[in-house]
């Protein structure tokens, strides 16, 4: 297996530039051979139209792996491709990738990996094109809907596999589990596919009106720059809430002072156990929300109730047991996760259906019961005013004395080895990772 990752190591560094050298290289030898005078108008229009496109950049938050960049840079290279043809384009917008990574500060295997992907997706592109009987330069309507929208598709998605491929390698010559990557990949590609398609069909769009009647393009100016403004506020929007309910968390954690920090905490070991239950990037962000926000609901708790310094009543237990319900109302209400609003109104359901809701365990999201653990753990290392918090062993016992009753057994599990295995974690490290995942999410 290790030869196997260091094989893939060399090969992500040495392909790219060998395919990045072809796509340069190829035309100046065709242009050698036939002599055919180098169109270089054609060559600086799609070089500034690719780099008009990689500048028109937003920076989106992501709920799989790292944040994504959504570019205009696939339209332009893909509306290029069908006025000027694969000869012009593909050595113009592979220069014009490889110039803006640097610029973008990005290391060079990263600008070689983008450029060979550009160049490449537009290789699938021209034949999927020209195979369909589009002829590049031309435009014959009815006929030629099909081999515009057909080759803008095989662009989005020979993109797409080439970057998810691009980033399987990757992940896999560092060591990751290569079932894992694939999860991870696959969760990718949902969510970034549909974007990248629509951004081809806008190119798609871009060229074909272009070949219509050059002067006719001005007319998608104003809606292109309606759609990236649109974008730009969506992203903001987003970045806004997210602000937002980390606030709540935070408030709900500084209004309980017998808890202070407790969301925190929580949040801290539901990431651990998810790591352990090898959750993929995308399940790993709504855990976070679901640790982060699981006590919301205890807002509409009074004061009263909530710092009551001794065991609570029948009545104000029964205001107390409303807070799960509260808080996934109070997340639905945002619009917000789906996944993580169910997971928080369940994290007080035991494996054997005794919870608050009562609800059985097949019905309950694996999320809530890995907040169980974590939340049940903090609650009884916590000190109270009526009574100290237990040693961390005698919790643990408590967990495992437990399982498969009030937690579920996978996720207990997990706890537990995790916990075994922390003592030789340096001091930290924790949350060094949830402070990237908070970045991330
Ligand atoms: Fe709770």
């Amino acid at each position: 297996m290790t030869r196997f990752r260091t094989a893939l190591a060399r090969l992500r560094i040495a392909l790219p530039p060998l395919a990045c050298g072809a796509f340069l290289g190829a035309p100046l030898v065709r242009w050698g051979a036939t002599g055919d005078p180098v169109d270089g108008i054609a060559i600086a229009a799609t070089f500034v139209l690719v780099s008009i496109g990689c500048r028109m950049s937003i920076q989106a938050p992501s709920k799989a792996g790292d944040p994504t960049t959504w570019t205009l840079m696939s339209a332009m290279q893909f509306a290029s491709l069908m006025v000027f043809g694969p000869w012009v384009v593909i050595p113009a917008s592979v220069a014009a990738v490889l110039l803006h990574c640097r610029l973008a500060g990005r290391p060079v295997v990263a600008c070689f990996g983008n450029a060979a992907i550009a160049g490449t997706a537009q290789v699938v592109a021209a034949a999927a094109f020209s195979g369909l009987g589009g002829s590049f330069g031309h435009i014959q309507l009815p006929g030629d809907y099909a081999p515009f929208a057909l080759g803008a598709m095989a662009f989005a998605v020979a993109a797409e596999l080439l970057v998810a491929a691009d980033s399987c390698a990757e992940q896999v010559s560092e060591g990751a589990s290569v079932g894992l990557v694939l999860r991870n990949e696959a969760d990718g590609l949902r969510e970034y596919l549909p974007a990248s398609l629509l951004e081809t069909l806008v190119g798609m769009s871009l060229g074909m009106v272009y070949l219509l009647g050059a002067w006719a393009t001005l007319v998608l100016l104003a809606p292109i720059a309606s759609l990236y403004l649109a974008m730009r506020r969506g992203v903001r929007v987003a970045h806004v809430t997210e602000a937002a309910l980390e606030t709540f968390a935070n408030i709900v954690d500084e209004r309980d002072r017998y808890t202070f920090e407790h969301s925190s905490r929580v949040t801290e070991y539901a990431v651990m156990i998810g790591r352990e239950l090898d959750f993929t990037e995308t399940q790993m962000k709504s855990l976070y929300w679901t640790a982060r926000l699981h006590d919301l609901g205890k807002i509409a708790v009074e004061n009263a109730i909530l710092n009551k310094p001794g065991p609570l009543d029948d009545a104000e237990f029964a205001v107390m047991r409303t807070h799960p319900v509260v808080s996934a109302r109070i997340l639905e209400s945002f619009a917000f996760d789906e996944r993580a609003a169910d997971a928080v109104r369940c994290h007080h359901e035991r494996f054997d259906g005794r919870g608050y809701l009562r609800r059985a365990a097949e019905t309950v999201p694996l999320d809530a019961f890995v907040i169980a653990v974590a939340d049940s753990y903090d609650a009884m290392t916590s000190d109270r005013p009526y009574r100290q918090g237990m040693p961390r062993e005698r919790a643990l016992d408590e967990i495992r004395a437990n399982i498969g009753t009030q937690f579920h057994p996978e996720c207990a599990r997990a706890f537990l080895r995790v916990m075994d295995r922390r003592d030789d974690l340096a001091p930290g490290d924790e949350q060094v990772e949830l402070d990237e995942l908070r970045d991330v999410a």
